[in-house]
């Protein structure tokens, strides 16, 4: 059995890469390690315990004493999922990103030095690239050129992930995908927002004229190229992922609006995010060409589902919403500590 440490397990990619993993690499087995912050729901992993080859342990990546003790019992891999993620909320107070998304990765990076991994796999963004005009698109040699503090601390955790290669031979990789959408998203991101609150009668809130460009990627597709990179990507290298399919945000609001059979009289046009990036666009012909891996789910269908599978689990998104997600810990496993911050 390979044991791969998944941190960042409880949130929406996390989750849906465990579940992936799960199915596909029978001689895998999963360690979750997530800190249940806002965005981290153990509703997300229901039922993957029953698998015999998944745990979960609830703990903050910038504790090294409860991170080393999970290297103790020897890795093959790990992946870091764990971040704050929302760049609306880095806007806000920037502290909790640097402390997660460059402090935490330092923490995993040293861990994996002292004790040996086989694989370490950085989940990094696109957004780490800034922001394009109309033409071209990111390659893994663009400059590093963040806007937001959420993208700056990613980058930040970038360059610590190339040092511990380069000085110390981790066996690391960083990953850029461009924006995902799919089930179990928090509804703070654009596409759960959206698609609830119009499942609860309420405008959606387009930021600006609605011509920010996001290139949009199926989070299985994204979970998918993890995979490969975790078996065949080469130490030091970086992977962008990205599926070629780029959408206005007025785009991809009309078709949200036609997946529920509502009309542009539904959006409210808001202030914009201050330093909003314009574009992001992914060139991933490195992991086609290097790794062999292509995209699988085609937009329409994959939006399609996704609004659907967000339709048929209202309780999840309902709880989410309301707040009542925090308990869910404290009822699994009779504490308070579920609670989150
Ligand atoms: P998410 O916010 O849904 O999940 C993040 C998870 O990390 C949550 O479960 C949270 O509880 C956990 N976490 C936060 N701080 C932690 C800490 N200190 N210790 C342990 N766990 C902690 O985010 P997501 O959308 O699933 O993104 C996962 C990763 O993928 C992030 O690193 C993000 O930068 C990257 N990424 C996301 C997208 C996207 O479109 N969502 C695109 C490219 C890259
Ligand atoms: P988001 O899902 O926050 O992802 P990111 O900023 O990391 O790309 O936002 C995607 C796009 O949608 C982005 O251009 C901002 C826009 N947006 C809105 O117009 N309204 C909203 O309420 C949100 C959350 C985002």
């Amino acid at each position: 059995m390979k044991r791969l440490l998944v941190t960042g397990a409880a949130g929406f990619i996390g989750s849906n890469f465990v579940r992936r993993v799960l199915e596909q690499q029978t001689d895998w087995y999963v360690i979750g390690l997530d800190a249940l912050t806002y965005a981290g729901n153990p509703a997300n992993l229901e039922n993957l315990a029953d698998t015999g080859r998944f745990e979960f342990v609830r703990g903050d990546i910038c504790d090294e004493q409860t991170v080393s003790d999970l290297f103790e019992v020897g890795l093959w891999g790990v992946i870091n999922f764990a971040a704050e993620s929302h760049v609306d909320r880095s806007i806000h107070g920037g502290a909790a990103f640097v402390r997660t998304n460059v402090v935490g990765v330092q923490v995993l990076l040293e861990l994996s030095r002292l004790h040996g991994v086989d694989r370490f796999v950085q989940v990094s963004t696109d957004e780490v690239y800034g922001s394009l005009g109309a033409e071209g698109s990111f390659t893994e040699v663009s400059p590093l050129a963040p806007n937001s503090p959420y993208s700056a601390s990613k980058a930040a955790a970038d360059l610590l992930v190339r040092a511990y290669h380069h000085t110390h031979g981790v066996p690391a990789m960083v990953t850029r995908c461009s924006n995902n959408y799919g089930p179990y998203q928090f509804p703070e991101k654009v596409i759960p927002l959206f698609v609830t609150n119009l499942l609860e009668g309420r405008k959606v809130p387009l930021y600006g004229d609605g011509s920010n460009v996001r290139d949009w990627i199926h989070v299985q597709d994204h979970c998918d190229a993890l995979i490969r990179v975790l078996q065949d990507g080469q130490p030091g290298e970086i992977y962008n992922i990205g599926a070629d399919n780029e959408l206005s945000n007025l785009e991809l609001t009309c078709a949200i609006l036609r997946q529920l059979k509502q009309n542009e009289s539904m959006i409210q046009r808001v202030k914009d995010r201050p330093g909003h990036d314009w574009r992001y666009a992914i060139d991933a012909g490195k992991m086609r060409c290097e790794l062999g891996w292509s995209p699988q789910v085609d937009f329409e269908q994959g939006l399609a589902q996704t609004v659907q599978w967000y339709v048929d689990n209202k309780p999840w998104w309902q709880a989410v919403k309301s707040g009542e997600y925090r308990n869910y810990y404290q009822r699994q496993y009779g504490t308070r500590e579920g609670a989150g911050s």
